[in-house]
């Protein structure tokens, strides 16, 4: 059986926080948080405005007391060991945090030196960024001249000048072009692979898809569901098997057949059959069985119930416009034949 990363690296716990709570005057803006999240991984944290996302990640990287529970990083305690938690983290806001005047190297090289570089090390390391960042063209123009993705990059980049173990990404794509949001999350899963763990806020479904390894879902400053984005999903309901026969005369010998096999009994719209399916592994059986009858296929798809329909399941409210979000969404899995 194959492990997750969960169990192989159990004893290692990048974030760790129990009961994390602040109020700001009477609102309960992180009201009992627990996070959990295993070294090595990309732990999302997924919310809509407003949620305690900011918050939290605020809290966990000791830019703001929390009024109360405890958090650890690496087994450090954010309160009373900040000096050492501030060494081992990483923190790119909501806002990029750089020098507007500047250039994106002069910016990259003040971050450097004050990180204690020497001045050669600094250079290296600016020109090391740039180059994976994408930024090299750019590198002499003042950043008012940016565009918003060349800015995120360069406030990734220059979180990344002391190579933490861990970073917080806070929105890292929000705003971005899709061409530029999937650069970044090349850009993420990269530092990953090279050891780092990533805790990142998202109000993007699809982001939290394609790169968080478990996520955890905040509504009004609580965890309301935590697990893999499987498991999320697993959660909320059954996938539905979609097929279309090549002969029209074969639609019931082919509801027979499904009946039989998934037990359930399946629905027959303009020549489509459409079935819910709770276990998604059927599917080969099925289709074994289809083909000793002789039956054709002329499409066939499962699909599983979208993070979307997870994430309105769980908190009542999407997150903005449903549409725009499962017309960007990859997570349906389709199998055509
Ligand atoms: N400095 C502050 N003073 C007062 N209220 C605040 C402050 N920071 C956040 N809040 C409030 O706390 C709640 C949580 O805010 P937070 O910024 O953590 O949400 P978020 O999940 O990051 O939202 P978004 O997706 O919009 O970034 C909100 O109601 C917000 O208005
Ligand atoms: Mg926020």
């Amino acid at each position: 059986m194959e492990l997750t990363f969960s169990e192989r690296n159990s004893e290692v716990l990048a974030v760790e926080a129990h009961g994390l709570f602040k109020a700001f005057g009477q609102n309960r803006a992180v009201d009992g948080v627990n996070l959990s999240v295993p070294a090595g991984t990309i732990y999302g944290v997924l919310g809509p405005n407003g949620a305690g996302k900011t918050t939290t990640i605020n809290m966990l990287a000791t830019l703001l007391r929390p009024d109360g529970g405890s958090a650890k990083i690496f087994g450090h305690d954010v309160v009373k060991e900040s000096q050492i938690v501030r060494q081992l983290i990483g923190v790119t806001g909501q806002y990029a945090s750089v020098d507007e005047s500047l250039s994106a190297t002069e910016n990259l090289m003040i971050f450097s030196r004050l990180l204690g570089l020497s001045r050669a090390e600094a250079r290296n390391k600016t020109e090391e960024l740039l180059d994976e960042f994408g930024l090299t063209e750019a590198a002499k123009r003042p950043l008012k001249n940016f565009s918003g993705g060349m800015r995120r990059r360069l406030d990734l980049a220059a979180s990344l000048i002391a190579q933490p173990p861990l970073i917080f990404l806070d929105e890292p794509t929000t705003g971005l072009d899709p061409r530029t949001r999937s650069q970044m999350w090349d850009t993420i899963r990269r530092l990953v692979n090279t050891g780092s763990t990533i805790l990142l806020t998202t109000q993007y479904l699809e982001e939290a898809d394609q790169l968080a390894d478990r996520v955890a879902v905040i509504d009004r400053g609580r965890v309301v569901a935590e697990g893999t984005v499987d498991e999320l999903k697993a959660s909320v309901g059954t996938s539905s098997l979609q097929l279309i026969v090549s002969h029209p005369q074969d639609i019931e010998a082919a509801c027979r057949i499904i009946e039989l096999v998934l037990k359930v009994r399946p629905t027959v719209t303009s020549g489509k059959i459409t079935a819910p399916m709770t276990n998604a592994d059927l599917v080969t059986d099925l289709l074994i069985s289809l083909r000793e009858a002789g039956i054709h296929l002329a499409e066939m798809s499962v699909q599983k119930p979208t993070l979307d329909e997870v994430f309105l399941t769980i908190t009542g409210q999407g997150v903005g416009d449903t549409s725009q979000l499962s017309d960007e969404s990859n997570s349906r899995q389709e199998v055509r034949v």
